[in-house]
């Protein structure tokens, strides 16, 4: 049997870059679909480098029907979809929420309207703890946890998909994984993938390379005065990788006859860390200094939230692996090796 093909919308991206190479070391043939909206076309020669070859992709927009369905109809064996595109910036969202409801729900309704055409029935697609919205019934979330009201529209476009897709399940013709991600940081081992983000970052571990290599003066750390041990947030910061690994498991898991047809996994580590503890990791793992200081909080932010893992460790048999040093330390590599390459990101 040849390898099973498998679109991956969002491929030249963070998390869809780490899972094409994934893909590709268990056996899968990956199809890229990336309009580069918000990643780079030298992440596919960066991929070609790691991967041995260049992989197949496609330079369009997942809300644009016409162009998605050559895809789908080039290729008549596609296995599944791993659907990774969309917009995320939580702040973003809220100054242009139209844009990101248009983007988020359209491509996926663009997405299930081909799988049935085409007969595609697996379906993993990403989701976000967001949708948990700010957990009060203690701080480590399950799947089965409310889902109280979404903090902002990218949240909200999230929790919506969501709900499409396990309607769309229930008519027996797709099956689905919705992944929900906690924070994904660090690179692949290499150094020759990682988060690529335009402008000002964002994240925070980002921001924390790109201070330690001088191209920011220094990060702020949002807030003290939280309820929390040290008073800074806490989150479950993920190594991109070990995310990446929880595609294949789900792919597995989809394609099992007796599983259930709308699954949804928590994809953490199950560890708290506040914002303090990682930049004093950073700090350990690279015997370097960091330039910072306590700023305002951030509007929207949540205090703390991190997995439950346990649906994923034993039903998934799926478990994260690296530590945040780990992490952090393959986050560091990236950033020096986009500065050995003098790649520009503004
Ligand atoms: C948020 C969303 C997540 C989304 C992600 C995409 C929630 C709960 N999570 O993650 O769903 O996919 O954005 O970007 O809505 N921080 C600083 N200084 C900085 C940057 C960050 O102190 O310069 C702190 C933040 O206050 C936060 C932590 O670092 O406590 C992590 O922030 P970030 O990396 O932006 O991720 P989230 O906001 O947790």
């Amino acid at each position: 049997m040849g390898r099973k093909k498998i679109i991956v919308t969002g491929g030249a991206g963070y998390i869809g870059s780490h899972t094409v190479v994934e893909l590709v070391a268990h056996g899968y043939d990956p199809i890229i679909v990336d309009n580069y909206s918000n990643s780079f076309p030298e992440v596919i020669d960066w991929l070609e480098e790691l991967i041995g070859f260049r992989p197949i992709n496609h330079n369009l927009d997942c809300c644009d029907y016409d162009s998605l369905k050559k895809v789908f109809s080039d290729n008549s064996d596609i296995a599944g979809v791993i659907h990774f595109a969309a917009y995320k910036a939580v702040g973003e969202s809220m100054e242009k929420p139209i844009a990101y409801y248009q983007n988020n729900v359209n491509s996926l309704l663009v997405i299930l309207n081909l799988m049935e055409e085409f007969n595609v029935k697996h379906l993993v697609f990403s989701s976000s703890c967001t949708v948990y919205g700010t957990p009060d019934n203690g701080i480590q979330v399950a799947e089965n946890s409310e889902l109280k009201p979404p903090a902002s529209p990218y949240g909200h476009t999230k929790i919506i998909c969501e709900e499409i897709i396990q309607n769309v399940c229930g008519n027996d013709k797709i099956k689905a994984s919705l992944l929900r991600y906690f924070n994904p940081i660090g690179a692949h081992r290499s150094g020759k993938i990682g988060e690529l983000p335009i402008g000002k970052p964002n994240n925070l571990v980002p921001f924390i390379t790109q201070t330690a290599i001088g191209i920011r003066e220094k990060l702020t750390i949002f807030g003290n005065t939280y309820n929390t041990p040290d008073g800074t947030n806490i989150r479950d910061y993920i190594h991109v990788s070990d995310l990446a690994n929880a595609h294949i498991k789900a792919l597995d898991y989809i394609g099992n006859k007796q599983n259930e047809k709308c699954s949804i996994f928590n994809i953490g580590t199950g560890n708290g860390n506040s914002v303090k503890e990682v930049v004093d990791a950073f700090e350990k793992a690279t015997e370097m200094k960091l330039n910072y200081q306590i700023g305002e909080k951030r509007a929207g932010d949540v205090e703390a939230i991190y997995a439950n893992a346990q649906k994923s460790n034993s039903i998934l048999g799926w478990t994260a692996e690296r530590t945040l040093e780990e992490s952090l330390l393959s986050a560091w590599k990236w950033q020096l090796n986009l500065k050995a390459i003098d790649f520009k990101l503004d």
